[in-house]
């Protein structure tokens, strides 16, 4: 793909009496791509998508995943980016831009979506902790065992020592902030520009590590052979969430960052560039890890753990185990970042745009917020580990808020936005960029989808997340 320079700077429309203001954006369609497939790319791929891949019965689950995505969370994902792009504002002024009538508080949407970046970081930067920290084990000395009690050990001390955990979790912020203060194009853009190329490196070399140990066409036939008999609702709803997650829709992560694109960025094509992309590394990731884990003959079913615990005795089985070690927990360091960046962005955007601060002041409120509310998160697995919410410790109360029921019916209300109220006249002028591009085919689909079955498909996941019905 060639690199074409877009737009300029955009200006934020002027309020009655104030100059327009310059707005920091993405420069080039690549970045655009990189920026938004960073956010998608995450550890979702690379913690969620496996585990549940082997808990849930492998391609199986994949197929529902796939029917998710396409008819729930591309279709939201092109709505965020056009809304956003059509508002040039953050998450919650692009609703109230947009909103037909004053008087209705779509904003609440965007206000739910700082609500859900909130509590997304504050579990998120706790496992990214845990990544930066293995990648810094891994290089210092030896945590590799072919016992999984011995790397089940070394998990355990991470995550139940409360200074480590903060620690780590405190430098992740730290990163992330940092990058956030260096603006969209000089941080965001540059950085994932640089990132993304290297992440599809490492995978396929560990990939291809992976596939070439004796016996690894196990771990390949489970990943593609589809067992119909796994797929009961329970797994169906989990996919759905995980499509939500994955490409970091339902939650203003894409109306903000669709608020950088350019105007004659194609956003159908760039939504479904990085839906493809996203799975690519999805089941990259998976083919990495599943031949490996059968080649020495671990289950694949071990859930969450098997990133932390099973990983690292694989690696420990194969040669040069301590380099794919490195690698693997680098990559998935990587992955992590874009995604932060992407949640952080949502907070700051907003703090930046509506109070009187600047960008690095609200990066450092941003910072300072997530550093004490995400503590909570942080030390669920040690001083916490007693307090429960519902029967869940805060780790895993904030992953339900935000990935069952905040990004769900975030997506749910953008859908119904799109599709019934914006209408189809203002849909159609903004994704054919006022009819240069010749997409109408594809556009009618999309507004047929958002219109019925998005809605329809979320709200029978969100009554039956709540025990409402029963399927
Ligand atoms: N998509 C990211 C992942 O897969 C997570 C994420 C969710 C990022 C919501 C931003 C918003 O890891």
């Amino acid at each position: 793909m060639s690199e074409i320079e877009s737009s300029t700077p955009h200006e934020i429309p002027a309020q009655a009496g104030t100059p327009p203001t310059k707005r920091d954006s993405f420069t080039s369609k690549l970045g655009v791509i990189a920026a938004t497939l960073g956010s998608a790319v995450g550890l979702g791929n690379i913690w969620k998508f496996p585990s549940m891949t082997g808990t849930n019965g492998g391609a199986a689950f994949i197929i529902i995943y796939l029917i998710c995505t396409l008819l729930v969370s591309v279709p939201v994902m092109i709505t965020e980016l056009m809304l956003g792009r059509t508002a040039r504002a953050n998450a919650i002024t692009t609703y109230q831009r947009l909103s037909p009538k004053k008087s209705q508080p779509w904003w609440l949407i965007g206000a739910s979506g700082v609500l859900a970046a909130f509590l997304i970081l504050a579990f998120y930067t706790e496992v990214a902790g845990w990544v930066f920290a293995y990648v810094a084990k891994a290089i210092g000395g030896n945590i590799l065992s072919t016992d999984p009690e011995a790397t089940s050990a070394v998990f355990g001390k991470l995550i139940t020592s409360p200074g480590e955990s903060l620690m780590w979790q405190w430098i992740v912020l730290a990163w992330i902030s940092l990058i956030i203060i260096l603006g969209v194009s000089k941080g965001i853009e540059r950085m994932t520009k640089r990132l993304m190329p290297a992440l599809f490196v490492i995978l396929v070399i560990v990939c291809v590590r992976s596939l070439t140990l004796p016996g690894a066409i196990d771990g390949v036939e489970f990943l593609f052979k589809p067992d119909f008999s796994r797929i009961t609702p329970g797994v169906f709803l989990a996919a759905m969430g995980l499509a939500f997650f994955k490409l970091s829709v339902g939650m203003g992560t894409m109306t903000t960052y669709g608020s950088y694109y350019g105007d004659d960025q194609d956003i159908p094509g760039s939504a479904l560039k990085v839906m493809l992309s996203d799975l690519s590394v999805s089941i990259l990731a998976g083919l990495a890890i599943f031949p490996a884990v059968f080649a020495f003959g671990f289950k694949p079913d071990s859930g969450p753990s098997l990133l932390f615990i099973t990983l690292p005795a694989v690696f420990a089985s194969m040669p040069f185990g301590q380099f794919f070690m490195i690698l693997f927990s680098i990559l998935a360091a990587i992955a992590a970042t874009g995604a932060m960046l992407s949640l952080m962005e949502v907070p700051v955007s907003y703090l930046a745009e509506r109070t009187k601060l600047n960008r690095t002041q609200a990066t450092i409120l941003t910072f300072v917020l997530l550093a004490a509310f995400g503590a909570t998160a942080a030390l669920s697995n040690s001083l916490l580990a007693d307090v429960k919410i519902a029967g869940k410790t805060f780790f895993d109360l904030y992953d339900f808020i935000s990935s069952s029921l905040l990004l769900p019916i975030g997506g749910f209300f953008l859908a119904v936005f799109a599709g019934w109220v914006w209408g189809y006249p203002k849909v159609r002028d903004s994704l054919s960029n006022h009819g240069v591009l010749k997409n109408e085919k594809a556009i009618k689909a999309y507004y047929q989808i958002v219109r019925y079955v998005a809605p329809v498909l979320i709200l029978l996941v969100l009554l039956n997340g709540l025990g409402l019905i029963k399927w």
